[in-house]
């Protein structure tokens, strides 16, 4: 179907999901909208979150989008159930592709989640695991920290290692033997948790989420038809500022010639 996947996310961390499915799915054209007037959404409550992911995915419904993704952690949190309810094209989130891999990877079962306040205090990935396995024992961690040190570009400073053991030490002394990386930027610290802790094993649902994709459009016969080298790309954000370059190459590893600004108006 020559119809664009949508793709959302609070800010422009989504972008590292975006740069996974681009590379999974080479033909498919994709509409990234990142709600970057009301960045960030991992200190909001539940019911803000929600509201704010309804009006955003109402806007790329209205740009024609065949399927949703939501990029980031925390609208999955606390909007994934009510969009499925919602609207009339497949959604998927980045939790329970998550919750697989991290299944898949641990061994003594014994796991960790870390992501921002508002995702861990949703309690969504200790559902979804339990739900799974419930003598799984699981131990959270918000690390509201992290996404301003990766937006500063400090992945290797020592300032960031020392977080990352304040953060985490508690849950490795548990034994926890794998840790989901539960929000849009963690992926760019996997390098330093790594150094600090060689054999946890880091999950990176954006692979995850990827593959979904590719397994949903696949089964509801929505793929791009006509081969070609590499679909095409819109990103929108609902405010532009210089800064915002600098994360696009972070989080893309590419700049976007046009950054289109648009208003979402929450009475459409
Ligand atoms: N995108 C958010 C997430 O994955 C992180 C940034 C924010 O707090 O908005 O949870």
């Amino acid at each position: 179907m020559e119809k664009p996947i949508g793709i959302f996310d609070s800010g422009m961390g989504g972008l590292t999901v975006l740069a996974e499915l681009r590379r999974t799915l080479p033909d498919e054209d994709f509409i990234y909208l990142g709600d970057t007037a009301r960045v960030p959404y991992g200190s909001r409550s539940a019911r803000t979150v929600e509201r704010y992911s309804l009006e955003v995915a109402d806007y790329l419904m209205q740009q024609g989008v065949k399927m949703l993704v939501i990029a980031c952690n925390t609208a999955t949190a606390h909007a994934y159930k009510s969009l499925r309810q919602k609207l009339p094209v497949p959604v998927v989130g980045v939790i329970e592709p998550g919750v697989a891999a991290l299944l898949r990877a641990t061994k003594n079962r014994r796991v960790g989640i870390i992501g921002t306040r508002s995702t861990i205090r949703s309690g969504s990935y200790e559902q979804a695991l339990k739900a799974h396995d419930p003598e799984l024992s699981v131990f959270s961690k918000a690390c509201p920290l992290f996404v301003p040190l990766i937006e500063e570009g400090w992945m290797d400073k020592k300032i960031t290692a020392l977080v990352i053991e304040e953060y985490l030490s508690e849950m490795v002394r548990e034994e926890i033997d794998s840790i989901v990386l539960g929000c849009t930027h963690y992926p760019l610290l996997r390098p330093a948790i790594q150094k600090i802790y060689p054999d946890l094993q880091l999950i990176d649902s954006s692979v995850e989420v990827a593959r979904s994709v590719a397994r949903e459009l696949l089964e509801r016969k929505l793929q791009h038809i006509e081969k070609r080298e590499r679909g095409k790309l819109r990103i929108l954000l609902t405010d532009v500022t210089d800064q915002l370059r600098q994360l696009e190459q972070l989080f893309l590893g590419m700049t976007v010639e046009h950054l289109e600004e648009v208003q979402i108006d929450p009475h459409a």
